[in-house]
Order: structure tokens, then sequence, then C-alpha cells
């Protein structure tokens, strides 16, 4: 079975609430425990820089959500855990792709132009405020990304468009580099609803709305019975449509549990009653995890060692990248001195299309990759011209619309292309494309 690599980063800036526990740290725990998949999470505090100038609150949330994804059953020599300011390869890669980047792209980033959108509503200047480096967030996040080669990324909907910016980066330095990066998608999981908060609105710290994930218990029980409710007195039957309460239940119970739950809202369950539930339904799934959180809370030396050796795993994997990438722009030992045949070869670096004639009288084209290996093999054409049409098509349209269909070889809109040779990728093949982009066919 393939391996399918799923990396995600979670921003250092905050307390972990129930919200992150349902929608992020639950469902990636479990699937780092799924065959086949190979899991980098990290803390990213160089993203908090961009959002909080507070040091103590960086390292107090870095130790947080460290000790939370740990006692929520993440098994650090499973996966790679580790902290983004460990791998120095994350800020040298942040800059090779800086290079590559589109500035217009950055400027369309749903952060920034909302900054922006701010300003000029408040008639100040379009950038006031705006660091430089909210600016180059999404690029900061494509090499969090490109750096492990990740193919499957979850996010919360809001980042989808980083995971685009991505792609179109890591696609740029690819053409003009070679095939280096795997082109990522993102992942959103639609059966996570987001969890509401204590006022019903989506739990958010920018809301204050949230129930921290491991809150002692008597504020777990606080916070619970602050949650608000409408005036039905008990005995009045309660819509379970619309009801955080209900809502935060079902988020921690079985189907079963929450059939009865629903049940006891129609027959007129009281508010206090409802609340108790869910608190006891919470404390049941988080009171276990709770113990061990405080024991590692209280061992910074522990979590410590535990990110330092997930930064050695880590870096396993990103040096040697990193080396094979200052080579590939030109960083190099100046020892080494084939400079002459080596901008010569870059030149003649380019994916190429090959038509030929077989013995059965038909026409057919291969295309082949900037160091020769077979990408595609086409079907038969019954002319030159029109095989050369097919080309024509892929060299257009083939980067973004092209897809292989399992079995069936690979389609572009209806027609049937050909073969995926054996040994390449749909992202290989969508790299060798986008070198035509612009060609102007
Ligand atoms: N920007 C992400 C967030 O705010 C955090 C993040 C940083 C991330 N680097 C990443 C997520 C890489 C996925 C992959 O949620």
């Amino acid at each position: 079975m393939p391996v399918t690599r799923v990396l995600t980063g979670i921003t250092t800036s905050g307390t972990p609430h129930l919200g992150n526990y349902a929608g992020a740290i639950r469902p990636a725990v479990a699937a780092s425990r799924r065959a086949g998949v190979e899991s980098f999470y990290f803390l990213a505090d160089y993203h908090a820089l961009i959002k909080t100038f507070d040091p103590a609150r960086v390292q107090r949330s870095t130790l947080e959500i460290a000790a939370s994804w740990l006692a929520c059953g993440l098994e650090p020599d499973k996966v790679w855990f580790y902290r983004q300011s460990d791998i120095p390869e994350v800020t040298e890669l942040t800059w090779l792709l800086t290079c590559v980047a589109g500035k217009g792209l950055l400027n369309r980033a749903h952060a920034y132009k909302a900054a922006v959108d701010r300003n000029r509503a408040a008639g100040e200047d379009e950038d006031a405020g705006v660091s430089a480096g909210l600016f180059m967030y999404p690029v900061l996040m494509a090499a969090d990304i490109l750096l492990f080669k990740a193919h499957s990324v979850p996010v919360g909907r809001d980042q989808v468009q980083h995971i685009e910016m991505a792609r179109d980066f890591g696609a740029r330095f690819n053409h003009l580099y070679g095939e280096y990066f795997v082109l990522p998608e993102a992942a959103i999981e639609a059966s996570v609803a987001t969890l509401p908060g204590l006022d019903g609105r989506k739990m958010s710290k920018s809301y204050d709305n949230t129930i921290p994930l491991f809150a002692p218990p008597a504020e777990l029980k606080k916070l619970i019975f602050s949650i608000v409710t409408d005036s039905r007195a008990p005995g009045e039957a309660k819509d379970t449509e619309g009801s955080a309460l209900f809502q935060l239940y079902q988020a921690f119970a079985t189907p079963a549990q929450t059939d009865a739950f629903a049940r006891a809202f129609a027959d007129g369950i009281g508010w206090g009653d409802a609340k108790q539930a869910l608190l006891e339904r919470i404390d049941a799934e988080v009171a276990p995890m709770r113990a061990r959180y405080d024991e590692l809370i209280a061992k910074p030396v522990e979590i410590e060692a535990i990110l330092r050796e997930g930064a050695l795993k880590a870096r396993k994997v990103a040096t040697p990248l990193l080396e094979a990438l200052r080579h590939a722009v030109g960083l190099r030992d100046l020892r080494a001195q084939a400079v002459a045949a080596t901008a010569a070869k870059a030149k003649s670096a380019m994916p190429q299309f090959k038509q030929y004639r077989d013995d059965d009288g038909q026409f057919y084209f291969k295309l082949l990759s900037a160091d020769g290996a077979e990408l595609i093999q086409s079907v038969a054409h019954a002319s030159p011209r029109d095989a050369g049409e097919r080309i024509a098509a892929l060299k257009r349209d083939g980067a973004a619309a092209l897809r292989h269909v399992s079995g069936a070889g690979l389609h572009l809109g209806e027609h049937l292309v050909g073969a995926l040779a054996a040994t390449a990728t749909l992202d290989a093949v969508a790299g060798a494309l986008a070198a035509f982009a612009g060609e102007g066919t």
C-alpha cells in the first residue's frame, strides 16, 4: 500500500479548547494510528510570532499544546512530532520559496487582504499595522508543507487558500529546477462539525466563548453551566435543533447516547439536568487525559526532550532535501566546476513530448520528464495531426485538468489520453506539464 503523508501545524498562541480537541486533535490522533499513514504534527511557533508579541504566551502555549497532544494519545515514536523553530531548514526553504512566490498571489491572501480592507475602510494607509511577517505567512506555511513532501494537509476551511498557494510555489519551483516537491492537497474533514461555544457561535478564542480542554473540574462545571439556553422550564419539550448544549453533547457521545439525550429533550428535561449530563459526558472522555496532562505539564523537561527527539527525526528528512535544493538553485561548492556544462544542460532540461509512428501504422506520443523518464504513453491516433492536437490540449490544460482513473488510464475531459508510466505519479505529470504553461499553444 502506498504511504500517505499527512502533515499539519498548530499555531502556538493559545490554550487548546474543546473545539480544537473535537475538530483537530482527536481526528489527528486517530488518523496517526491508521496503517499506511505517516503523520507529521508540529508546533507552529514561527507562525505564532506573526500573531503575538508576548514571549511568555508563546512559551506557555507551546508547552500546553505539546502536553495536550501527548495527553490525547499521540505517540511520539510512531509519528513525527516536532517544534517548527527547531528545524532550521524551514526558514531556509522559506527563502528559496520566497524567490519563486508571486507577490501578486500573496497580495490576494485572505488574511492580508482583510487587513488591507480594514485599513481602507478606516481611511488609513493600506498597509498600516501590517507586518511583512503577515504578508509572508503563506510562504512560511508552504515551506512547512513542502519540506516534508506531505500529500495531505488537514486544515479548516480558512486555510485552504494557503494549501493552494503551497501547490503554486511548489509547482513553480519544480518547473524551474526539477521535480523536488510533492504538490499537497487540503483535507477538510466534513464530518467534523465545528463545535459551538458558550454563546452558541463557533467556539473560538476570538469570540471569548471557549471551554479549555483541560480546565480544572470546578472551572469546567462553571463554564458548562454558563452555556446559553432558551428560557423553557423543566417539563417543557426542548429543541435539539440549534441547541449548543445538544451539539456539544453529540460531539462526546455515541449515537445511542445522543438518541437518548434527544428523547430527554423531547420529554422536557430541565436545563440544569441537561447541563449536568453534558458535564458528565465530557468529563468521562476528558478526565483520564486531564490526569495525564497535569502530569506532563509539571514536567517541562520531559516535553522538551520529546520535542528535541522529534526535531532530530524530522531533520533526518529535511536536511538531505535542503542539500539537494541548495544544489538545484546553484548554491554550490565552488570546487565542483561543471558550471558551463550544467548551464547548458539546464536549458535543455525541459520535459518533452516525443511523437512517433509505430509498426501498426498508428501515431503515438510519449511525455518524458526533464531527466528523460517516461511519464505518459499515449493511446493510438489515426494521424499525426490528431496526436498533435492532443499534445496541444495537454500543454494548455493538462496540469490542472488531467485525471487518473484507476485501472482506466489518464483522462483529459472525456478523452482517454493514455497510460501513466509505472514509475510516474500524477503530480510528476502535472509538474512536467506546468513547464509548458504560457508557451501560448
Ligand atoms: N496556519 C495554520 C493555522 O493557523 C497553522 C499552520 C502553520 C499549518 N503551518 C502549517 C497548518 C502547515 C497546516 C500545515 O491553523
